[in-house]
């Protein structure tokens, strides 16, 4: 069972030019803003600050590398639907997404969350087709389950697998930070992923 025992900071970056040297295994965490990526990363790595969490959307805006047990890389994308960013901007996040999607060797797969409580979004939709279309699809986070009721879960659950389209095969793990459940699955797809070729 993977144990996470070091995590470290390695670089933040815009541009590939900033990206780390390609020589590592790398998965990803991508999914709207707010929906709980840097909070997960937090959670796997029992650090409670290694990366910035804000209530408010759009606090990460960087492409952020963590080198984990000296051996590969957890990436946090910037999130998307952050209504608030102009038009520029959203055009620089898409234009970076494509550079980091297209030139990662070491990018075994992308990890999507998705908020429990809701019907995936238009660019959920979208950024889980993009990932597929990479073949870069990984397992689906369903974040916050303490928000939702034992009763309600499996419902959501499916309408989340239904709506993006999963794959029977595809796995679908429900996490609570809050509640520090569901890391066992992951860092166990987490290990999987960084093992495969
Ligand atoms: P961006 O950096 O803007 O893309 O957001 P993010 O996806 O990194 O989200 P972040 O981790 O900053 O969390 C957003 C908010 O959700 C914070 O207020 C967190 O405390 C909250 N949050 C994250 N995970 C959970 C969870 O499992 N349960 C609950 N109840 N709240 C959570
Ligand atoms: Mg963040």
């Amino acid at each position: 069972m993977l144990k996470i025992v070091k995590s470290d900071i390695i670089a933040v970056a815009v541009r590939p030019q900033q990206y780390p040297p390609d020589d590592m295994a790398e998965v990803a965490f991508a999914g709207r803003s707010n929906v709980g990526k840097s909070s997960l990363l937090n959670f796997l790595t029992g650090r409670k600050k290694l990366a910035k969490v804000s209530s408010s959307p759009g606090k990460t805006r960087t492409i952020n590398f963590y080198l984990i047990n000296d051996s590969f890389r957890i990436v946090d994308l910037p999130g998307y639907g952050y209504a608030k960013v102009s038009k520029s901007v959203s055009k620089n996040w898409g234009q970076m997404m494509n550079r980091f999607f297209e030139s990662r060797e070491g990018l075994r797969k992308v990890i999507l969350l998705v908020d429990i409580r809701h019907k995936p979004t238009k660019q959920d939709v979208q950024m889980y087709d993009f990932m597929k279309y990479y073949g870069l699809d990984g397992p689906v986070i369903a974040t916050k389950s303490d928000k939702v009721k034992k009763s309600e879960m499996n419902k959501n659950l499916q309408l989340i697998r239904k709506t993006l389209d999963m794959s029977d095969e595809a796995e679908i793990i429900p996490v609570s930070v809050l509640k520090k459940s569901g890391k066992d699955k992951l860092l166990s797809a987490i290990e999987q992923i960084v093992a495969d070729e």
